[in-house]
């Protein structure tokens, strides 16, 4: 059984209003998919919006014989707000993403206890009651796979209250964890129940090695009684032993190749390409998310026209981004920001025949595949990213040999640093340089360096970091 906040399908209205099953894109619906076809499996999910609300206990086929259970969870409107808007997203998102302007925020009041004790800690409970339900009369041992920070608590409730027969437990945490010096913000109710909840699962999984070591570091600062073993990687905690590791996330390089291959790409990637006009393309794909450092990109690029004044009106900055959270006022901030961002550098460096940066806000991952294709740079620049997906997907569609300007906060930096031009996001000067860099490198090491990053994507794909999981609960014997 899988379990997340986003469930792998999402509900739509067609325009007579008849409802209409999409399947979620993401690497994780492909790889499970897979599995699908191999053994039962149950997606457990939170209704995203009123149509899912009608779809229960359905088995969704996905494509060929593969078929997956969904089922959802429906929490009150009050709940799911302090669920999501309030606690997972911005608390806990900006405090793992370091984001918090510590002299002013986060403010901790009545309505965030609210939110943490009716909100987040209901929606887990939720989460865990369902899972026990679903999993009553199975006679094998079930695994049961927890994703992301939404769902910290519910390996607890769901320990609790399921014991016959007790199934293996596994929470993937797809965003940074800090170290206990971020921690240490969060009341100590609030973070020691979320260390509770996190110990209570067999095999804990993080993006990176750092993020695994920040966990263990946490948990000997801040939970009482635990004995954490380093060396191992093993936090004993109330008689049980949760084992970490980190399993790096990546991508299903061959759909995205098929992907890449249709028709309705190359007229897109034409039109991008005829928009252009010949000019070299520094490219970004994202949500519109502060932790993505959108702004001090295009603070970055206004640097490089400025001191090298030979790009100007010969390159465009193609920003492709995706509304996110828009329920947050962080988020909605966030977007104006961006916005004035980009208004500034194309008023002081643009002319009639020269908008420097062009800016498309929307959802079409078609368009955004074409763009990959035809990248001269890719900047991805994030304060911290637990992975960044981007960086994979770039490489192995890209057919310009194109050079990834790559921040070391994010995930991706520990295996695709050889490839990359490694930047430190807070430094626009060296951005902007690595971004010249890039522009200007000669061909052969443009594509020694494509091949090298290519190679690091294909080797570890989304295939391999579902099975190395599996072989580590198999191994451990759990
Ligand atoms: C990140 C998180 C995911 C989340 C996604 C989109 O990648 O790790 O858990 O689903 O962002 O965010 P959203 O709030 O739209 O689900």
């Amino acid at each position: 059984m899988v379990v997340s906040n986003r469930g792998p399908i999402f509900l739509t209205e067609n325009s007579d209003g008849v409802p209409e099953i999409q399947r979620g894109s993401g690497g994780l619906v492909t790889a499970l998919t897979g599995l699908g076809r191999q053994v039962s499996l149950t997606w457990l999910a939170c209704t995203q919006n009123e149509a899912e609300k009608g779809l229960n206990d359905k088995v969704i086929p996905f494509n060929n014989n593969a078929s997956i259970r969904i089922e959802f969870i429906n929490p009150d409107e009050e709940a799911y707000n302090g669920y999501y808007n309030l606690i997972s997203n911005p608390l806990l998102w900006f405090l793992q993403h370091s984001m918090w302007n510590t002299s002013i925020a986060p403010i901790i009041d009545r309505s965030t206890w609210q939110a943490w004790n009716e909100g987040y800690r209901t929606v887990n409970r939720l989460f865990a009651e369902k899972v026990v339900n679903l999993l009553k009369k199975r006679k094998k041992r079930p695994l049961v796979m927890f994703q992301d920070y939404h769902l910290y608590l519910a390996p607890r409730f769901l320990r609790q209250n399921c014991d016959d027969p007790p199934p293996t437990l596994l929470h993937f945490i797809h965003i940074p964890w800090p170290g206990p010096e971020d921690w240490g913000l969060l009341p100590p109710a609030m973070r020691e129940a979320i260390l509770d909840g996190l110990c209570a699962v067999d095999l804990l999984g993080f993006q990176t090695r750092e993020d695994s070591l920040n966990f263990l570091r946490t948990c000997e600062a801040y939970l009482p009684t635990v004995d954490v073993k380093y060396r191992e990687g093993k936090v004993f905690y109330q008689n049980h032993c949760t084992h970490v590791r980190d399993f790096p996330i990546s991508i299903d390089v061959d759909d995205l190749k098929k992907k890449a291959s249709s028709p309705a790409v190359a007229n897109l990637r034409e039109e991008i390409l005829d928009a252009i006009q010949g000019r070299k393309m520094i490219l970004r794909i994202d949500r519109i998310e502060p932790s993505k450092n959108i702004v001090r990109g295009f603070q970055a690029f206004a640097e490089l026209l400025e001191y090298h004044p030979e790009h100007r009106g010969k390159v465009v900055f193609l920003a492709l981004l995706m509304p996110s959270r828009l329920g947050v006022d962080e988020y909605k901030d966030y977007l104006d920001a961006l916005m004035a961002g980009a208004g500034r550098v194309n008023a002081q460096y643009g002319n009639h025949e020269w908008e420097p940066i062009r800016l498309l806000v929307g959802e079409n991952y078609e368009r955004a595949i074409a763009a990959l294709q035809v990248y001269d740079v890719l900047l991805v620049n994030s304060i911290a990213d637990g992975m960044n997906l981007v960086a994979k997907e770039g490489p192995i569609v890209n057919n310009k040999d194109g050079v990834l300007v790559l921040s070391d906060r994010a995930g991706a930096a520990q295996q695709l640093a050889p490839g990359a031009l490694v930047i430190s996001p807070c430094d626009i000067s060296n951005t902007a340089e690595a971004i010249h860099h890039g522009l200007v490198m000669d061909s052969e090491t443009r594509q020694v360096r494509a091949a090298s990053l290519r190679w690091l994507v294909e080797k570890d794909d989304i295939k391999a970091w579902f099975k190395a999981q599996l072989e580590t609960i198999a191994e451990l014997d759990l």
